[in-house]
């Protein structure tokens, strides 16, 4: 028997290896306009920095993190997300002292042991945005505004944009009495198990439960966005005008509180009815407190990450540079000639196959053909002895044997749409 990948793993091969491609050359190109520079930090980390960050009650810690211990003992960790090891990086680096507001990108694989399902595995990628060092809301509006610049020019539309407010230190700490006092009148046994340890130890890990009981509690349960101080009521107004004020549609779910211990204030999600249960291409937020967490010096951040996955899913195929010209050799004594050709072509930034199999003409034309080449090019024995090129337009079927130079002056034309026979 041969080996098969890991559950939950996957190879990415052609044709959807390319929209992974597509999506990052855009990222790339918007991030990039907006001021934003690229970070690759390691796949793995200290686990302690993701249990400190991410939060002990989370699934993700709790269920879903690849750590191991490596040969000195040391636990270690394939990142499950990006923010906690960008923070890392920013602080261990210094970034902070480079300028005021750092914004950084990064683009790469994530690993979660995940029940694999549609739209989930236990390897994804994602594309993550962070920027350090601006509190105002502009920030967040600014994220947003970009997010969703993303996903138009890579043609994701029909998304809903969903948002709310967590609050800072001190409004949170208002609401998580309310929430204690909502969930100590309950019957604490019509909770599921991880849920009555969220009671005590991070009651607003609750929300996360997929469990319908649980759901079906937290139903009546007290919203943080219903507490919000005064300077986060302001903060979260003016952003919602903002995005107002630019024509993006945003629903405001007080559900939602997004997975991860670290945020503040604003968060946010992406969702799309059409991918399944697991809906959220894109989700982030603000996390003001994280990098004083680590060690860091006070800085706001906000930040994002879209599931490359899901968003492959909304993607129709996206078309990869096909073959201009197939090159096929007969005889050995064409090799020179068949590798000098080739080079010129794909100097000209033509995209050139060659056929040296000594396969026959015809099927050599066959996959030509299945390629979809523009131009056949074959050298076969009386084209060496006579010194010519036999060039074939696959469109016309017009088939003509010329002198090298001459065999790339035609090339060009018929590969640039130039050839008056076409
Ligand atoms: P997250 O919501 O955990 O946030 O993940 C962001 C996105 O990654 C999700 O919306 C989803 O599209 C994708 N995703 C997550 N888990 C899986 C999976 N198992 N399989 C496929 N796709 C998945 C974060 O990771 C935060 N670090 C985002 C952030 C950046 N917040 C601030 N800065």
């Amino acid at each position: 028997m041969g080996f098969r990948k890991v559950k939950g793993f996957f190879d990415l091969i052609s044709p959807e290896v390319e929209k992974y491609r597509f999506m990052e050359d855009v990222a790339k190109g918007i991030f990039e306009r907006y001021g934003f520079s690229e970070i690759r930090t390691p796949v793995v980390e200290f686990t302690e920095l993701y249990t400190r960050s991410i939060g002990e009650e989370t699934d993700i810690v709790q269920k879903e993190m690849y750590s191991f211990l490596d040969r000195k003992g040391r636990s270690l960790c394939l990142r499950p997300e990006a923010t906690a090891g960008v923070v890392r990086a920013y602080i261990e680096n210094r970034l902070f002292e480079r300028r005021k507001v750092v914004k950084l990108f990064s683009i790469g694989p994530m690993f979660r042991y995940e029940r694999p399902q549609k739209g989930r595995y236990r390897q994804f990628h994602q594309i993550n945005v962070e920027c350090f060092g601006a509190k105002s809301y502009v920030a967040d509006a600014e994220m947003i505004i970009m997010l969703m610049e993303f996903l138009k020019e890579i043609g994701v539309s029909d998304v809903e944009l969903q948002i709310n407010s967590l609050g800072c230190s001190s409004c949170r700490k208002v609401y998580l009495q309310k929430l204690k006092e909502f969930l100590d009148k309950i019957d604490t046994s019509s909770l599921c198990e991880d849920c009555r340890k969220r009671k005590d130890r991070n009651p607003l890990r609750i929300f996360d439960c997929k469990k319908s009981k649980c759901q079906a509690i937290i139903e009546n349960a007290p919203f943080v966005s219903d507490f919000l101080c005064d300077g986060c009521r302001t903060h979260f107004d003016l952003l919602l005008s903002t995005l107002e004020n630019v024509s993006i549609p945003y629903k405001i779910n007080k559900r939602l509180v997004r997975g991860l211990d670290y945020y503040t204030k604003t968060i946010f999600e992406v969702v799309s009815t059409k991918i399944g249960a697991q809906s959220a291409v894109a989700g982030g937020g603000r996390y003001d407190y994280l990098v004083s967490m680590l060690g860091g010096p006070d800085t706001p951040a906000i930040g994002f990450a879209c599931g490359m996955e899901r968003l492959a899913m909304l993607l129709s195929e996206v078309g990869k540079k096909g073959t201009d010209v197939y090159i096929l050799v007969a005889t050995d004594k064409g090799t020179k000639a068949a590798l000098n050709m080739a080079a010129k072509l794909r100097n000209e930034g033509l995209c050139v196959e060659t056929d040296f199999e000594g396969r026959s003409i015809k099927s050599s034309l066959r996959e030509a053909n299945r390629l979809d080449a523009k131009v056949c090019v074959i050298i076969g024995e009386d084209e060496v002895r006579e010194n010519l090129i036999c060039v074939k337009n696959m469109k016309t079927g017009v088939q003509e044997r010329v002198e090298f130079d001459h065999a790339i002056k035609l090339i060009k034309e018929v590969c640039y749409g130039r050839d008056k026979s076409n």
